[in-house]
């Protein structure tokens, strides 16, 4: 299969390369998919894509002039791809349904460890010579109520480290009924009111944009530390702001941000404008935020590529590609018959 993979870091190409051997002809490039890049397109028969790609409408429009019938994506989030224009032109769709929820997990104690023990400004302080304790000082993890919000793969990953660390962890999932999986459901307003942290590892659909706004913070514990590793439109920066402001959030840890899309991953340090959302949180001592590295470990990123191979070696030979459907019209129950 003839494949242009979009968004290459020059980190992933050895993943790629080893999961690929040779099978299929992919040409790598590192500009995001825009309108303007999709020409990349050209005499393909496959795109591979990241978060921030833009897979909008009018670039799939273009897409589908240009020929391209497979669209998969290099990560567990599909809410960048617009299904319903690819089912238009059965464009099929796939992602990487899970790699390593435990990166994702790792990623989010470790932020919020980070954090709460002030490790960032002790490290800084520390190369100064500043060896003072003065204004380092955090809280115990042990005992706390920690609320998880979605109890899929990466929540449940997520709530298993807390527990370990001796906390009380409560989860909330719209759809997911008590298993056996030994998380104490709540009621979300229950979560909300109770939880001295909260995680968020809901994927970000239109039911899920701003699913924490005004009305669900003002249902917090004041002081809450809220952890964000899912996607950055599932907060109102607005009000998470003005949350911050009035001190009911008392830390914030995010790997993603709602205006992500053309900042993160890569360098804007010499932009003469800088987006003043983001520079109020981060002038915050309270806050920390990482350019959406949750998943940046060597095994999720071997996981990732071999994932999104396998989906190119399915379609190559006329197959659904499993739990890697993400196409709106349901494709794989279809096929699976
Ligand atoms: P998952 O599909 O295993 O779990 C999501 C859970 O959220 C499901 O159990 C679902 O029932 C629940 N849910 C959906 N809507 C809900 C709602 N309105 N209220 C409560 N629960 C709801 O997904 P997984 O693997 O845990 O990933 C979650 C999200 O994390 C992904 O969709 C992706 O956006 C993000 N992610 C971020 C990464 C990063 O590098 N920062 C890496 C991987 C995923």
């Amino acid at each position: 299969m003839k494949a242009v993979a979009y968004s290459i870091k020059p980190f992933e190409k050895e993943f790629l390369a080893k999961a690929n051997q040779k099978k299929h002809d992919i040409t790598l490039i590192s500009n995001p998919l825009n309108i303007e890049t999709a020409i990349y397109a050209e005499g393909k028969d496959a795109i591979i894509v990241f978060t921030n790609d833009d897979v909008s409408a009018s670039v799939i429009d273009k897409l589908a002039e240009l020929g391209i019938r497979y669209i998969v994506t290099r990560s567990v989030g599909t809410d960048h791809i617009d299904k319903d224009t690819a089912a238009k032109y059965a464009i099929k769709l796939s992602n990487v349904p899970s790699y390593s929820p435990q990166a994702i997990a790792e990623h989010a104690v470790a932020l919020a460890m980070a954090l709460n023990r002030k490790l960032i400004k002790a490290d800084h302080n520390s190369h100064l010579f500043d060896f003072r304790n003065d204004g380092l000082i955090g809280f115990n993890f042990s005992g706390k109520t920690v609320g998880i919000i979605g109890l899929g793969k990466t929540g449940m990953a997520t709530a298993e480290i807390f527990k370990g660390f001796g906390c009380k962890v409560i989860g909330y999932d719209e759809f997911l009924p008590a298993g056996d999986d030994n998380i104490l459901r709540a009621e979300l307003d229950d979560l909300l009111a109770s939880s001295d942290i909260i995680s968020l590892h809901i994927p970000l659909t239109p039911d899920t944009r701003h699913f924490i706004k005004k009305a669900t913070l003002d249902k917090m514990k004041n002081g809450v530390m809220l952890i964000n590793t899912s996607r950055g439109a599932i907060i109102k920066t607005s009000d998470l702001l003005l949350a911050l402001e009035s001190g009911k959030i008392g830390n914030l840890a995010m790997d993603v941000y709602e205006y992500e899309k053309g900042l993160f991953f890569e360098d804007h340090q010499h932009d003469i404008y800088k987006d003043p959302l983001i520079r109020n949180l981060l002038a915050r001592e309270n806050v920390i935020i990482t350019p959406h590295q949750a998943y940046l470990t060597r095994e999720a990123l071997q996981e990732i590529a071999n994932q999104t191979i396998y989906n190119l070696d399915m379609w190559q030979q006329d197959k659904c590609v499993g739990k890697a459907c993400v196409c709106a019209k349901n494709c794989r129950a279809v096929q699976l018959k």
